[in-house]
């Protein structure tokens, strides 16, 4: 198994001692110097051949939020000097909004919601947005009908509304083929509320080992993005590429080289987890994010840990995650609040113990906290909200009206 070691596991339960005794468990618990690592190993492998060029990595890189929920977490991203970013909930929208708007940076944020709107939501979306209209959000349009009835819904508002327009490259989860926007583009130079700003390509799908799939796929991209260069205002943005195939994304020569702008939008990467090792190798990232569980119950080859499927990458099937102090204890399928472990070599923790996992999905795991504590080089720990976790009841919580 990948990831962090024992040495380093150990070096964390130290840092977290004092607080042991009155830290609930399970925790989440975020390493920022690891953190910070992983954002400076993202902006180098932006700055590719040109290491100088500090701003380069910053304007490559639209990393996605839903992996961080949290304004602690995301202002490490804006201290770095990444500002655009991706969310895919209004939670998110919002907590973005109003962390740039606490820390008057609101002119700077440039956030792409990237999630197809139904009716209220858009118009949910827009109210957030009128709250802050320094920033810049751009929508997304799953498809050209889509686009027609958001250019319908926004009669009457604010300004024009920057659109994205969200391309299938073969994921078949949202967005329309090349096809089928190639064949609206005469009805997208109709819209008079929003402006086309750029394509959005996620091919979720694909394996880091898929370079062919890969480069297929950024080319048909191309091809569509020279096809609507012709109704964009200003250059296009093209926005590829979570964890599993930036990398392709970075080193294809005609979304490095067109007259558009290119950005992938990894965010697993900030944190890093099992299921994203090639990444985690190649950038050497350091696992940020940690689950602090501690042992319940303990029999003769197995003890369980109180960290369940609500506790930690609910969506993965065991063994979803790994205990970097003891590589003897094999994961079992959890159940919600216990965690079994099956001994096949070496010694079993005391009941009460405290043990790091590593999570195989972070932004699961991380989905399912209120809180987490934060490790600050040279300072003690801190805690931090994580304000976009779960989901909100009304748009807004004034509603419904008393
Ligand atoms: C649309 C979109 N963009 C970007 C990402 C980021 O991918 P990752 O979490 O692999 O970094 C995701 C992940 O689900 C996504 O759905």
């Amino acid at each position: 198994m990948p990831g962090p070691d024992a040495a380093r596991a150990a070096a964390i339960l130290a840092d977290l001692g004092p607080l042991l005794p009155g830290l609930a468990s399970p925790a989440l618990v975020i390493d920022l110097a690891a953190v910070d690592h992983n954002i400076a190993a993202v902006l180098r492998r932006c700055r590719g051949d040109q290491p100088d060029d500090l701003g380069r990595g910053a304007d490559r890189w639209r990393p996605h939020v839903k992996t961080l929920k949290s304004a602690a977490l995301v202002r490490r991203l804006w201290a770095a000097g990444v500002t655009r970013c991706k969310c895919a909930t209004l939670d998110e929208l919002q907590l973005l909004l109003e962390a740039a708007a606490e820390d008057a940076r609101e002119d700077s944020l440039d956030v792409l919601l990237a999630y197809p709107l139904h009716e209220a939501a858009f118009h949910a979306a827009r109210r957030l947005h009128a709250a802050h209209p320094a920033a810049r959000v751009q929508l997304l349009a799953d498809g050209p009908e889509h686009a027609l009835a958001m250019d319908r819904w926004a009669r009457g508002g604010a300004g024009p509304i920057d659109l994205q327009l969200d391309v299938d490259l073969g994921m078949a989860r949202t967005g329309s083929p090349p096809s089928v926007w190639r064949d609206a583009v005469a009805d997208l130079a109709t819209l008079s509320h929003l402006r086309v700003t750029g394509l959005h390509g996620y091919e979720g799908h694909l394996a880091w080992s898929q370079t062919r799939e890969a480069a297929a796929a950024h080319d048909a991209l191309c091809d569509l993005a020279e096809a609507v260069l012709c109704i964009g205002k200003g250059p296009l943005e093209l926005v590829t590429s979570g964890t599993h195939s930036f990398s392709a994304a970075l080193d294809h020569p005609r979304l490095n080289g067109g007259p558009w702008r290119h950005r992938i939008s990894p965010g697993t990467v900030v944190l890093s987890d099992l299921r994203s090792e090639p990444a985690a190798e190649r950038l050497g990232l350091r696992q940020a994010a940690f689950v602090l569980a501690r042992v319940v119950s303990r029999g003769r080859d197995r003890v369980t840990l109180d960290a369940g499927s609500k506790a930690i990458a609910p969506d993965r099937p065991a063994p979803n995650c790994h205990l970097p102090a003891w590589p003897g204890l094999v994961p079992l399928s959890p159940s919600e609040e216990h965690l079994p472990l099956r001994r096949e070599h070496g010694a079993l923790p005391d009941h009460g113990a405290a043990v790091l996992l590593v999570p195989d999905h972070v932004c699961t795991t991380v989905n399912l906290y209120r809180e987490c504590l934060l490790l600050r080089p040279g300072e003690g720990p801190t805690r931090a909200a994580i304000g976009a976790s779960g989901h909100r009841l009304f748009f807004f919580a004034q509603d419904p009206p008393a």
